[in-house]
């Protein structure tokens, strides 16, 4: 019998090696949550929900439901120690349910292909700019002139389709070779470096005169704003943005080395994660208000306002080319978290080496990325339902596949799994623990459903 499939779940080992330490872990799974949820997206749907009253929901969302949601995908994935699909069947089994929980598993092995299939579209476009911002197009440029540069920029699929091409290229290369290389390297400086950045955008953006528009515009909420749409946008961002409901972290999980706190862990990186957000927010917005912007810009709010701030800075050039290469990284190592579930699953399954596995993986995800990067041009009048290709997907994925992989995922560990069994991963039956299985049982569960319920109208209202 292999060691990986022990009757007792503490002698369990993954297939795939272990973390180094708890510190690897933290920064493995702060790597998979930093990315462009963090600094693209945050912003620019916020900016789309009215503000206020969204960041309010979503950081609610975050804590409330978000956060219980990571402890149980990283509980799971411990106990499981596989695949997200085998570890799904195997503790659906051990916990007297069914193996048919590998389903949730496998709902989770194809958002995160989904997912990436415009996401590295979008880390195309940071990668892009790196480019860009070291060329010096920006040093001095007008709103209107940053603004033009991201549209002929997108306007061009060859250029997208390229750039595109070459991160997915990277991310590939990188799963082939395993997880555990060079990623702990790679986010140890990546993510205090971005943040080192953040604030020196941040000390710009206060300097800018339009701080304080900035911040009531985040921080004072006006529910007239907020549809049930939007309180669906948040809840999907929070899952998004903490790479929770696709068994990311799930995956991540399995690779924990049995003494870690999952608490403890879970916690640092639901703090980090965000702060970055809210940094990133607090930098862009007085940008916004200070150049005559329009908050609901879309996708294009970050590559139409950070180039600006650059590049009315002293050593601008060189700021912005920094930013965007650290920007890149953290989309890259998000893109690994996305992958892995897919990648894992097929090596324990059909291929025996994990350079094929990624390789089969990468190239389905890269064919897929091409509707996403026609749907800034050639497809851009191409619209149903959501909007774009890209907006479908999106809409997909962050609204409807993650929250609700995650109602099942808090579900699995609230219920199915016996308290022992969950009390035993996340080591206490004090306090900390009650609340977390009050929040994964009931809060987390009620709520999700009832916004999705809401958003897409199954609810009356009550007045
Ligand atoms: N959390 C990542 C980000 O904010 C995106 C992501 C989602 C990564 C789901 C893995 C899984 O950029």
């Amino acid at each position: 019998m292999l060691s990986n499939q022990a009757a007792d779940p503490a002698k369990r080992t993954s297939l795939h090696g272990h973390w180094s330490s708890r510190m690897a872990f933290i920064l493995a799974v702060t790597g998979s949550a930093v990315g462009l949820g963090n600094i693209w997206k945050f912003p620019y749907i916020a900016g789309q929900n009215g503000g206020g009253a969204f960041v309010l929901v979503y950081l609610l969302c975050v804590f409330l439901v978000g956060m219980p949601v990571m402890m149980s995908e990283v509980l799971i994935g411990r106990r499981g120690r596989r695949n997200p699909v085998a570890t799904m069947a195997l503790l659906g089994q051990e916990e007297g349910s069914s193996p048919n929980w590998k389903w949730l598993g496998g709902v989770g092995v194809l958002a995160g292909i989904l997912i990436l299939s415009y996401y590295s579209v979008v880390a195309g476009w940071t990668v892009a700019y790196v480019f860009k911002s070291a060329s010096g197009v920006f040093a001095g440029a007008q709103a209107e002139q940053v603004s033009a540069q991201f549209g002929g920029f997108v306007g061009d699929w060859r250029l997208v389709g390229f750039s595109h091409t070459l991160f997915m290229g990277l991310t590939t290369f990188v799963v082939a070779r395993g997880v555990e290389r060079g990623l702990e390297q790679a986010v140890r400086f990546m993510v205090p470096a971005l943040m080192v950045l953040l604030f020196v955008l941040l000390g710009f953006s206060i300097s800018s005169g339009h701080f304080g528009e900035g911040l009531a515009f985040m921080f004072t909420p006006d529910f007239s704003k907020l549809t049930w749409d939007s309180v669906l946008a948040a809840m999907g961002q929070a899952f998004f943005t903490l790479s929770i409901g696709m068994g990311a972290i799930m995956a991540y999980g399995a690779y924990l080395p049995e003494e870690t706190s999952i608490t403890g862990a879970s916690g640092s990186v639901v703090v980090a994660d965000t702060s970055i957000a809210i940094l990133a927010g607090l930098v862009i917005f007085p940008l916004v208000f200070a150049n005559g912007l329009d908050p609901a810009d879309g996708p294009g709010l970050v590559f139409d306002t950070l180039p600006l701030a650059f590049g009315q800075m002293a050593g601008g050039v060189f700021f912005s080319t920094l930013f965007f290469i650290l920007l890149s990284f953290a989309a890259w190592t998000s893109a690994i978290g996305l992958m892995e579930p897919a990648v894992a699953w097929l090596v324990e399954h059909q291929f025996r080496t994990r350079a094929q596995a990624a390789v089969m993986v990468g190239g389905l995800i890269w064919l897929l990325g091409f509707g996403s990067v026609l749907s800034f041009n050639v497809l851009s009048d191409f619209k149903f339902y959501k909007g774009t290709i890209f907006d479908n997907v999106d809409h997909l994925t962050s609204n409807v596949m993650l929250p609700l992989g995650g109602m099942f995922i808090a579900i699995f560990a609230g219920w199915v799994m016996c308290r022992n069994s969950t009390a035993d991963e996340l080591g206490s039956s004090g306090t900390l623990y009650k609340i977390w299985r009050i929040l994964a049982r009931f809060v987390a569960p009620v709520a999700i459903l009832f916004i999705f319920l809401k958003a897409i109208g199954l609810l009356p209202d009550l007045s």
